[in-house]
């Protein structure tokens, strides 16, 4: 246990400055002691603050006992070896208020600096700082300084002094090992930093290794998908398109043939109308007629035909849309119509929006731009799904706006879903990141068209509030670099 340091007429040396000097030390000294033991509560800074008195009085009263000896002339070899003392005497104060303020305080630190201070204080007094007062009182005698002369020698016992010597060079060596102790840790600290530095970056550049494969894989596996979705549209577009091709001639001749028929039947009503036959069989005309609705019929036929034919338009418009679809596996870069991409891709998810929102479409004039058109469309597509999805009340609205921007294009889509908060947006461009329920999104939509527009040296960006609609915009360059 540690204990204060009492003052007791031992440690006199008859010298008043340096006497009251050590008073003062070891009063400085006792309040630490009595932090350390607990006896008195003290914050981190007034710890600070007593060791930093504790080091510069103790510098200041051996700049003192320094000048002193320098003064008075003493004995070189002890000026030296006193002179060390004291210097380690600082450095441990030092080292220790390093060690307590860089190892998270631990009182133990201090402990073992109070009890070598204690100790080392009282030695030095009764060792060093005796010899240097004995010195000094030889020479003020007019004798020379070295000890062998001393009369003190005798009283003081042989024994006594050379213990104390031993003592103060025991300190001197749990001084230096201290000192080397406290080296040795710092140098350890620094190597585990750097250590744990290592360790992370090379578990980022893992990380990031991993992600960049997981990515690949993604999109390996996405436009895996979209070109077995290319082959099927591919393969039905054909398939449709032959019945479709005699269809829309036959429906041709069709009405060809039904406009002869028709005026056949009117030149038929002309010639016997002409030859004037029986009031009884044009009655029979007439009822015939009125039986088989005729009237409606000449005029429906048109109509009819006029319909089908459009339909025909329509499924022919499908066809070729599910073509320019199907070229999903063709990484050609084409100069291309927005436009065309823009509707084509409005085409093929159009059974997931037309129930939900209404779609306005708000273009501007382009300028053809240089890009991989089936992968705009999945972009696009992506981006048109998510919005009707975030869509829950209907009718929603989704409106899609295109200007030309210096050498870009930029297309806009904005919904009137449910908007984002930000710890959403921050994350959507990330694979694998979404709040849809388990089983209905991936969350790759928003990575891989993120991809796609980075590899068309463009940008998708997007705006959004939670219940204030989303707004993605995706800017592409007329000449992207890597086409
Ligand atoms: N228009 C939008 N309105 C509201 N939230 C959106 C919108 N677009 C994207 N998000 C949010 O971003 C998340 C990520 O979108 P992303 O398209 O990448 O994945 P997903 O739609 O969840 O799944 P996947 O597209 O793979 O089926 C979504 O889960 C959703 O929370
Ligand atoms: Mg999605």
């Amino acid at each position: 246990m540690l204990e204060a340091f009492k003052w007791d007429e031992r440690y006199e040396l008859e010298i008043d400055t340096v006497d009251a000097q050590h008073r003062h030390l070891v009063d400085m000294l006792n309040a630490l002691v009595e932090v350390v033991t607990g006896q008195r509560q003290a914050s981190d800074d007034e710890v600070a603050v007593l060791l930093d008195g504790l080091e510069s009085y103790a510098q200041e009263h051996f700049a003192d006992e320094e000048a002193l000896m320098a003064r008075w002339g003493c004995d070189a070899a002890h000026v030296a070896a006193h002179t060390r003392q004291h210097e380690i005497f600082a450095e441990q104060i030092r080292v220790a208020r390093r060690e307590y303020l860089a190892a998270g305080r631990p009182r133990d630190i201090l402990e073992v600096l109070a009890n070598f201070i204690t100790t080392w204080l009282s030695f030095h007094i009764l060792g060093s700082d005796r010899e240097m007062a004995g010195q000094i009182a030889r020479i003020r005698a007019g004798r020379p300084a070295e000890r062998r002369s001393m009369p003190e020698h005798e009283r003081e016992g042989g024994a006594t002094r050379i213990l104390v010597e031993a003592i103060g060079r025991l300190y001197e060596l749990m001084a230096q090992r201290n000192l080397a102790l406290a080296a040795a840790r710092d140098e350890l600290a620094e190597l585990n930093a750097s250590l744990e530095q290592r360790v992370a970056a090379r578990t980022a550049e893992l990380q990031s290794a991993l992600a960049e494969v997981d990515r690949t894989r993604q999109q390996l596996l996405q436009s895996e998908k979209m070109s077995a979705i290319g082959q099927l549209a591919a393969g039905v577009a054909h398939e449709i398109n032959n019945p479709v091709g005699f269809v829309s001639s036959n429906l041709g001749s069709l009405g060809l043939y039904v406009g002869k028929l028709l005026d056949l039947l009117g030149r038929y009503d002309e010639k016997l109308e002409a030859l004037g036959p029986p009031a009884a069989f044009r009655e029979e005309l007439r009822r015939l007629k009125v039986e088989a609705d005729f009237d409606f019929l000449r005029s429906d036929i048109g109509d009819l035909l006029r319909e089908s034919a459009e339909g025909l338009d329509r499924v022919k418009k499908i066809v070729q849309d599910m073509k320019t679809f199907s070229h999903a596996d063709q990484l050609e870069w084409q100069d291309t119509d927005l436009h065309e991409i823009i509707e084509s891709t409005l085409t093929v998810v159009w059974h997931e929006l037309k129930y939900k929102a209404e779609v306005v479409r708000q273009f501007g004039t382009l300028p053809r731009v240089r890009c991989l058109p089936a992968q705009v469309s999945q972009v696009l597509m992506n981006i048109l799904v998510n919005a009707a999805q975030a869509i829950d009340r209907a009718p929603g609205r989704i409106v899609l706006s295109t200007r030309a921007v210096g050498a870009a294009v930029e297309l806009e889509v904005a919904d009137s879903g449910k908007g984002m908060p930000p710890e959403v947006i921050g994350h959507i461009f990330e694979p694998f990141f979404t709040t849809k329920p388990v089983g209905q999104g991936t969350g790759l939509g928003m990575s891989i068209s993120y991809e796609i527009v980075k590899r068309h040296g463009g940008q998708i960006t997007v705006d959004s509030r939670p219940g204030e609609g989303s707004r993605f915009t995706v800017r592409l360059p007329l000449d992207p670099p890597a086409s």
